[in-house]
């Protein structure tokens, strides 16, 4: 009887000649239909180069195998699933979707590589808003320049008027891509108008009725006056750098923040003198000069007798505030 079967078996195939797995893996004795439930010993993970994931799993064979053919069935998601998306993604479906669910998860990461991350007032626009072909299914091609979103912001600017003032129309030259707004402290981030530059009236730095361009960024462009008139201590007559940006920040006040005097100077907040003093003018004792110091002020008050002695064996001693400094840069022994 089983040689009567095989050749029934052989007369009946209709998966093609050259099909290499023997009929029983996938058929028993009692019918040729078959679904995925029944108990072939077939495997498509292992015997075939398409492992059958996700959603794949449960679906029957002849929904991927119509014409019983096996080796005729297309790898490609595009050969069996329809693109929705009408050729404006391509072909490769893979890049997005898996065949667990057709719903991306990835959607900042393909901004990403488009070169367009949904940042700032991006990230809380919806997809439509940007994406506005009626089928929102077919992602056309909208373009990654500011510009092409925003042309009619940029003519319908009056405060600044963008065109009359010829501002370019790559809106990254003064717009932030994550800013929420086109207005705010960004707007001016290659010079951020913050602290002392926070100011009421653009022109209290431009020029009415002039473009925008050709300021000078350097602080003694505009701070001259400020410089020459400082007199706690008096600037010019300390030799101070006219790079202000090396003691000063935009704190109002000009308090010297980043004046780093123990690294630069004298160590007053470290070392033997840190809590030693409570005010510059203890060394700077002329206060419109602060190139000028004093070291005897206190050292003479302080321990005169001692001070001698300590030095009885050291040559060249002077008793004179540079000297001391020569010989003591830290403050220290
Ligand atoms: C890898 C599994 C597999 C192997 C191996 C296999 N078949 Fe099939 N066969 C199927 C599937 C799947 C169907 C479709 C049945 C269904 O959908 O229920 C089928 C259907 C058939 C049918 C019915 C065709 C029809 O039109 O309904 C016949 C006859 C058949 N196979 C014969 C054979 C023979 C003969 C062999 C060995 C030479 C063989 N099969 C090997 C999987 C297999
Ligand atoms: C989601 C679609 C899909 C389903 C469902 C599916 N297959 Fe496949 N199958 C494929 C693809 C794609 C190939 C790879 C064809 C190739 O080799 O290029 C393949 C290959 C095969 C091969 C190897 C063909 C060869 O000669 O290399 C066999 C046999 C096969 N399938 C049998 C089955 C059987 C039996 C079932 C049901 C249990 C099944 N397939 C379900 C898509 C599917
Ligand atoms: C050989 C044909 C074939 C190939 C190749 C194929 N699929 Fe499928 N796929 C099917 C069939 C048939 C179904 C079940 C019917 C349906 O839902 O369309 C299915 C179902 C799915 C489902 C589930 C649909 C749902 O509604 O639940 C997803 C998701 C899917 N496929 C994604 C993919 C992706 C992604 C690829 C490429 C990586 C791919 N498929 C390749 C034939 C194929
Ligand atoms: C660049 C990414 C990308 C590529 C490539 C891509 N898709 Fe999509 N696809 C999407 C997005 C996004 C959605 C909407 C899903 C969501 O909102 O989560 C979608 C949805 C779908 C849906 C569901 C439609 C519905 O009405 O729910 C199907 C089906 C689909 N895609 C098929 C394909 C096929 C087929 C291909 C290949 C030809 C493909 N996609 C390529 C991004 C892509
Ligand atoms: C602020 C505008 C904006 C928003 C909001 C936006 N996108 Fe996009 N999207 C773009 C730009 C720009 C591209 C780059 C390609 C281009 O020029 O169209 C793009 C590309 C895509 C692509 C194609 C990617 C590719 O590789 O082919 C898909 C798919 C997509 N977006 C889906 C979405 C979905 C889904 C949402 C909502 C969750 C969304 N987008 C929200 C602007 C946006
Ligand atoms: C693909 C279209 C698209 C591109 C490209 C695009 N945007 Fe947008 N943008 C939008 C949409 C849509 C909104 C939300 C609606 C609106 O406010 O105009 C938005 C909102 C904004 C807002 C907030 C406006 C407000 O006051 O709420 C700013 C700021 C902004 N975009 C700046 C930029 C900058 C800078 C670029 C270039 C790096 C850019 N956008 C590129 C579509 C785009
Ligand atoms: C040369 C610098 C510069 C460029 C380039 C520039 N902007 Fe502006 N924009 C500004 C400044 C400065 C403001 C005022 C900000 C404020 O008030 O805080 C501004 C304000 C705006 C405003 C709000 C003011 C109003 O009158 O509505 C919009 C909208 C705007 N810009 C859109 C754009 C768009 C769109 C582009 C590119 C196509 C662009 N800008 C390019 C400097 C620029
Ligand atoms: C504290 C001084 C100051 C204030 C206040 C100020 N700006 Fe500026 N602005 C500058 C400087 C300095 C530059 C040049 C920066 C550079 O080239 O690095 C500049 C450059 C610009 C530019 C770029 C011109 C170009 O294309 O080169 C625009 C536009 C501009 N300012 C607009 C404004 C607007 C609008 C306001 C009021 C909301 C304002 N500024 C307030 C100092 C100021
Ligand atoms: C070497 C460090 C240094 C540099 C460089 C410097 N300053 Fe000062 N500036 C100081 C110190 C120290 C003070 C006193 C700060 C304090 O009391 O906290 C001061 C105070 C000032 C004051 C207030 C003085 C007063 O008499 O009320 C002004 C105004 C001032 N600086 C402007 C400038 C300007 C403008 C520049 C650049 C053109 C500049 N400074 C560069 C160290 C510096
Ligand atoms: C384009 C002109 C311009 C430039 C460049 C500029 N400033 Fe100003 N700054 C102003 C104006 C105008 C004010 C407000 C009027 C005033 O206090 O002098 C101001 C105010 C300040 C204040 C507050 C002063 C106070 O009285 O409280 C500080 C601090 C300051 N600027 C520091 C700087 C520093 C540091 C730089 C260089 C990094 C700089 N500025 C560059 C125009 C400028
Ligand atoms: C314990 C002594 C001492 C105290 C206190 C002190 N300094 Fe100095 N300072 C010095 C010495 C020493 C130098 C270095 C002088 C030199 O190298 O010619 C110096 C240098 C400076 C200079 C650079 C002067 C120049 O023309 O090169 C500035 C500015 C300065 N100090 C500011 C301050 C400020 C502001 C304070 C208070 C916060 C302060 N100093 C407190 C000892 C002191
Ligand atoms: C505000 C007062 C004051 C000024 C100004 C002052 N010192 Fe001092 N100095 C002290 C005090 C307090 C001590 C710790 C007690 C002591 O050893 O006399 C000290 C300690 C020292 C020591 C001993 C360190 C050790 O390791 O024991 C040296 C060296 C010294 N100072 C050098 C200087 C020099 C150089 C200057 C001038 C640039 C200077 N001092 C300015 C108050 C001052
Ligand atoms: C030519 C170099 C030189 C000069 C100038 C000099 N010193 Fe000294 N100083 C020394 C040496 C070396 C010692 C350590 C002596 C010892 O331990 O026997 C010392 C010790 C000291 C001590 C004692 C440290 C301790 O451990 O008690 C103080 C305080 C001091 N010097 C402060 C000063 C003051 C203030 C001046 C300026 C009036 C000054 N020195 C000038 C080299 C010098």
């Amino acid at each position: 009887m089983l040689l009567v079967s095989s050749f029934t078996l052989v007369a009946q195939n209709p998966h093609g000649d050259d099909l290499a797995i023997s009929c029983t893996d996938c058929h028993t004795t009692d019918s040729w239909t078959l679904s995925v439930t029944s108990e072939m010993t077939f495997d498509h993970g292992e015997q075939t180069d398409f492992p059958l994931e996700g959603q794949h799993a449960f679906v029957e064979c002849v929904d991927c195998h119509a014409d019983l053919t096996f080796k005729n069935a297309s790898t490609e998601c595009v050969d069996c699933h329809t693109d929705v998306h009408q050729q404006t993604v391509g072909n490769d479906c893979a890049r997005c979707h898996t065949a667990e669910y057709w719903l991306v998860d990835n959607i900042p990461q393909i901004h990403e590589q488009n070169g367009f991350p949904l940042e700032g007032s991006h990230a809380m626009t919806s997809c439509v808003e940007c994406h506005t072909t009626s089928n929102t299914m077919a992602w056309n091609r909208v373009g990654n320049e500011c510009v092409d979103c925003h042309r009619e912001d940029y003519f319908a600017t009056s405060d600044p008027n963008h065109v009359t003032n010829g501002f370019s129309l790559d809106c990254i030259e003064c717009h932030e891509p994550i800013s929420q707004s086109w207005e705010g402290s960004n707007t001016h981030f290659f010079f951020p108008l913050v602290q002392g530059h926070d100011l009421p009236d653009c022109n209290e730095c431009h020029t009415p009725n002039q473009p925008f361009t050709g300021l000078n960024p350097d602080c003694i462009s505009c701070h001259l006056d400020d410089y020459n008139g400082a007199s706690q201590p008096n600037h010019a007559l300390s030799g101070f750098s006219q790079d202000c940006s090396q003691c000063h920040d935009l704190t109002p006040g000009w308090p010297a923040n980043l004046l780093d005097h123990d690294a630069n100077y004298f160590p007053i907040y470290s070392g033997t003198h840190q809590g030693a003093w409570n005010d510059c003018v203890e060394c700077h004792t002329n206060p419109s000069n602060f190139s000028m110091f004093s070291c005897i002020d206190c050292h003479e008050h302080n321990d005169p007798n001692d001070l001698a002695d300590d030095h009885d064996d050291v040559g060249g001693y002077q008793y004179v505030s540079t000297a001391c400094l020569d010989c003591h840069p830290n403050g220290s022994e």
